[in-house]
């Protein structure tokens, strides 16, 4: 795993978990990686014959023209989080997007569903195309309207804005990929903006139940925490990986074990 700064990630120990329970024989280190020696670890990587390579921020853009090749999906949404090695090629793929609509699949289908998407950055990206393949009616909204507006038009999402027209939209799921939230207790809508009926999820996993999760609750809406979409992204990797499904509960747990917040 490439990534910078390193911090607590839960990865190594969701994916070692993952490998002992399947009977791999494998190990998986976070590496720090600071933006400017990027190339060098691809470099070192395919030297050392790596063979499953995850890649965090603040890489996953920056990675592209260092492959050999990309997929499609991580083509349209601009982003790699996982590179496997095929023979000598590095082939990059995108699991987040898969990871975010899976954990919403599992309380509601998308199909129809008008969706809203809060944040503009690298976790949106993944978040406003899956819910688009999934067939819901999109609308980002970002602090920076523009930043908004592009991600909007480079997707093909239905509206965008800025954070507070949240107020003036009608939405049956809405999932939070700003960074508010993150290691602090605040929100980045007003409570009074969450309807009871909606979904609310939150890609924000530290702490597990975030200031906007408590508003929802509060307010009458079903909940998730960004754990979930972070499980389900890292077996998808494992599947692309080893061909092998994931053991979803045993990764889960994993993630537990490593948090500093309570689940
Ligand atoms: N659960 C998962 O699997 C998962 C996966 C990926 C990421 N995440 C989480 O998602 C969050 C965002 O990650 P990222 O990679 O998308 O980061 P990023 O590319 O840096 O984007 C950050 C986003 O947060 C917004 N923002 C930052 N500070 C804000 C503030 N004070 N008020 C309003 N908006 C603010 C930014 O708005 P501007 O454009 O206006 O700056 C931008 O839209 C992180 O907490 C990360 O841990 C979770």
């Amino acid at each position: 795993m490439l990534l910078h700064p390193a911090g607590h990630t839960r990865s190594p120990a969701m994916h070692r978990a993952a490998y002992d329970a399947l009977g791999i024989d494998a190990v998986y280190l976070a590496f720090d990686v600071p933006p400017e020696r990027l190339e060098d670890a691809i470099r070192g990587a395919r030297a050392l014959g790596a063979r499953q390579i995850s890649v965090s921020l603040p890489h996953k853009e920056a990675v592209l023209p260092l492959l050999d090749a990309v997929d499609e999906t991580a083509r349209r949404i601009g982003a790699v989080n996982t590179i496997v090695r095929t023979g000598e090629r590095l082939v990059g793929h995108n699991t987040d997007w898969l990871g975010a609509v899976q954990a919403i699949e599992r309380e509601r289908s998308l199909g129809g569903a008008r969706a809203v998407v809060l944040g503009a950055g690298g976790a949106a990206r993944g978040v406003v195309f899956g819910l688009l393949e999934r067939g819901a009616h999109v609308t980002v909204l970002n602090r920076t309207a523009d930043r908004a507006h592009a991600l909007a038009r480079a997707l093909g999402a239905h509206g965008s804005g800025s954070l507070d027209e949240i107020g003036s939209i009608g939405f049956d799921v809405l999932v939070n990929t700003t960074s508010v939230g993150l290691r602090s207790d605040e929100s980045p809508v007003p409570a009074a903006a969450i309807a009871a009926g909606a979904l609310v999820m939150d890609a924000v996993y530290e702490p597990q139940r975030t200031r906007l999760l408590r508003d929802a609750q509060a307010r009458g809406a079903r909940t998730l925490g960004g754990k979930w979409m972070l499980v389900l992204q890292a077996a998808e990797q494992l599947r692309l990986w080893t061909g092998r499904e994931a053991p979803l509960d045993v990764m889960a747990a994993a993630f537990d074990r490593a948090s500093p917040y309570p689940p």
